[in-house]
Parts: C-alpha cells; structure tokens; sequence
C-alpha cells in the first residue's frame, strides 16, 4: 500500500492511481450498486446546482474524473449553461469523453492542474471540485486559484469525505494487511471536518451538507475489486484476497450484508473576492 503521500503525490496520481478510469470505476460500483440511499449522489448534487445557478451560468469542473455528474443528469443540464471540464490526467479525461458519447460536444474539455489554471481572473459563475482537493500538494494554492477565476459573486461546489468514511472497510484492511503503512490511511488531508478552515484562506462564507448514504454490501467480489482499486504490488498479487473474501462473507452469512459507514458532503463556498 502506498503511503498516505501518495494522497498528495500528482504524478503518481496522473501516471498510476488516475492514468485512465479503472480503479475509480471499480470503487464507484461499490457506492452506485451498495447504497442505501434512494437519491444518488449526483442527483442529490445537481438539485443542489439548479437550486443555486441561474438559467446561465459559467461553470468549471475541475478534476471532472469520468464526468458521471453531467452523464447522470444529461436531460437537465440547462441550455444556457456553458460548461468546462477538465482533469490532471489525460487518460481520465478520454474515458470521460467516451462514456459522455454524443454529450460530449455540449462541454468544452481538456487537461488542466487547478494549481495551475490558465483561466483568466473572474471568468466563471462557478466552480466544482469534487472529491479532488485532498489530492493538491499545495492546497492553498489551488483554492486561491479557483477564487481567482470565480466572479466576485461565484460559488465553489467541493464534495469530499469525512473522517469515518468507509470505516469498516479501512478497519478490515488494517486487519488483513500487515503494513504499518495502513495506519495512515484514512489520513485525508481535506475532510469535511476540516475543509472549512482551509477554504477559509480564500473565502469567507463557507457552509457544509451532508449527503447521507451508507453501504450495503451483499456480494463480496466488489470489495476485492475495491480492494484492489486503492491497492500497491502486494495487494495486488491477490495475496489478501482470500482473507478479505472471507471476512466480508462472514459478516453477510451472519447479518445479512456487510456494512460500511459513508461519510461523504459538500462545502459550499463564497464571499472572500
Ligand atoms: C477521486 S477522483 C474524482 C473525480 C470526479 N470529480 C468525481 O467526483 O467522480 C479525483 C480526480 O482528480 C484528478 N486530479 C488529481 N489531482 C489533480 C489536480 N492537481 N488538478 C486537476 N485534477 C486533479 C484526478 O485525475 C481524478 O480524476
């Protein structure tokens, strides 16, 4: 298991852990399949969008990923929404454009770092930056970027994870693996619990919303896959993978399902210009 740096490290990220959608496919299916909620995350986070911008608006994602949130939600993307999507890593960004199909040409897209962005000041409306902050080397600098580009008057969406996030799946790899290494994990450097205090540098009316969903589990091959979507050499030689099947399929003959506590939400920030 890589050590927790590789949370911050982007070339790692951009040529292994993101170089294409594979290992966040594998730990998407987890949610999309295993939730308990009836509304799903993107849903949840449109609604959210709508509620907030008007029938025009600026809007640019960064860190976009497999662009799920605009596939999700294709038949209610406003017209007047101009729309940019961008990613570290290139490979990530094709995967986006294919499972977008058609719905591609509706966005503007290519490879940006946001500690790095070519946008002029005060260009967007808003501003998405979802589950991909903890994963800056220097936080600061990519926050007071997007408050660079953002209108005087512009939002920024951030989802990212709490503390207890997957706690029960963390505690069976702590459990299963032994690699001193493991004790960090879990050490997101940008959590729900101390997000606000970091966007402060650059905003100054920040409030958080929790997405509330957990996981059940009730087959036991899409934790390997998981598994194996956070894992190093030796997890994925498959030398954990018997133990790991066991422990879950224990805990499903036993109760039914195998439960993982999500902790997942969004910082809504503004102001600070
Ligand atoms: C966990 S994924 C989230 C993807 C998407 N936002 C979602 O919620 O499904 C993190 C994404 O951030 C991207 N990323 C990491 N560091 C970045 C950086 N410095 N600038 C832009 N994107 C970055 C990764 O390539 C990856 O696609």
């Amino acid at each position: 298991m890589k050590p927790v740096s590789s949370f911050t490290d982007s070339e790692f990220l951009k040529s292994k852990q993101y170089k294409d959608s594979s290992n966040l496919s594998a730990r998407i299916a987890l949610h999309r399949d295993y939730g308990t909620c009836t509304v799903g995350v993107w849903q949840w986070f449109f609604d959210m969008l709508l509620a907030t911008l008007g029938s025009k608006a600026r809007i640019l994602e960064v860190g976009a990923g497999r662009a799920d949130l605009w596939r999700e939600n294709a038949d209610r993307i406003p017209e007047g929404w101009e729309i940019t999507l961008t990613d570290l890593s290139d490979g990530m960004l094709e995967d986006g454009r294919k499972q977008l199909g058609d719905l591609a040409d509706r966005f503007e897209m290519h490879p940006a770092n946001v500690q790095e962005l070519a946008d002029a000041d005060n260009t967007y409306d808003a501003v998405i930056a979802n589950f991909m902050l903890y994963h800056l080397p220097d936080r600061p600098k990519g926050i007071a970027q997007i408050r660079r580009v953002l209108k005087p008057d512009g939002v920024l969406f951030a989802c990212t994870l709490g503390h207890n996030h997957m706690r029960q799946y963390w505690e069976l790899v702590r459990s299963v693996v032994d690699d001193p290494n493991m004790a960090l994990q879990g050490q997101n450097p940008f959590t729900l619990n101390d997000g606000a205090e970091q966007l402060g540098g650059s905003f100054d009316d920040i409030v958080m919303v929790r997405y509330h969903c957990d996981i059940k589990l009730t087959d036991v091959e899409p934790m390997v896959a998981y598994f194996h979507s956070n894992g190093d050499e030796a997890i994925l030689s498959g030398q954990y993978d018997d133990a790991v099947r066991q422990r879950v399929q224990k805990e499903i003959d036993e109760k039914g399902h195998f439960f993982i506590q999500k902790d997942t939400g969004v910082f809504v920030a503004r102001g600070g210009a």
